[in-house]
């Protein structure tokens, strides 16, 4: 096992693409609401596609593609989620950049209910796009503890306050570390699986 597993090239995860039932609604949400640019725009084996960033250095971060069928069942664990995207994340730099974008929120939607979530090892929003996909807006935390962890998040707190009541949550949980050390034993960890 080990034998293949070692024959495989490092890469790293880079984008993706979603379908849609109404790319133009999906486009304005991405470039209004999330600010994304639109790089091109075309389409391609049947398919109207729109190449969505917000960095110079992906020509495309998100792809929105026509077709997808209109009522699609729901997640059967729970609604919250799509029937297959689980999640799409996106992360911010720092917690006042986490802040500044839940005023823009708030400003911008106020019909949007965010979910505010302490994962000990991140702090997160989440929100649905125009068609239900669950997005998570998240900071790391300096720490690791097993997941998952879903707490409460307070933004309205000092940064002070939520540091301290988030190192409080992650050393409640199993297997505490501060972040880097996590990072050094999981590497390792990779490295051993491809040694
Ligand atoms: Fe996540």
């Amino acid at each position: 096992m080990n034998e293949v597993i070692a024959r495989v090239p490092h890469f790293r995860f880079s984008h993706m693409g979603l379908c849609t039932s109404d790319i133009g609604r999906m486009e304005r949400f991405y470039v209004d609401m999330l600010g994304f640019t639109v790089t091109d725009r075309g389409n391609a084996l049947g398919c109207d596609l729109v190449f969505l960033s917000r960095d110079p250095m992906d020509h495309h971060q998100i792809v929105l593609g026509t077709g997808r069928p209109a009522d699609l069942p729901a997640n059967t664990a729970n609604p919250m989620f799509g029937p297959c995207i689980n999640q799409i994340s996106f992360a911010l730099a720092d917690l006042p950049a986490l802040k500044a974008f839940d005023a823009h929120l708030r400003r911008r939607c106020p019909a949007v209910a965010p979910l505010y979530a302490n994962h000990g090892t991140a702090w997160s929003i989440y929100l649905h796009d125009p068609e239900r996909n669950f997005l998570e807006f998240f900071v790391d935390t300096p720490w690791y503890c097993a997941q998952p962890v879903f707490e409460p998040l307070d933004l309205g707190l000092d940064d002070d306050e939520i540091l301290a009541r988030t190192e409080r949550l992650a050393r409640e949980g199993s297997s505490f570390s501060p972040i880097a050390d996590w990072r050094v034993a999981i590497r390792s960890a990779m490295d051993a699986r491809l040694a």
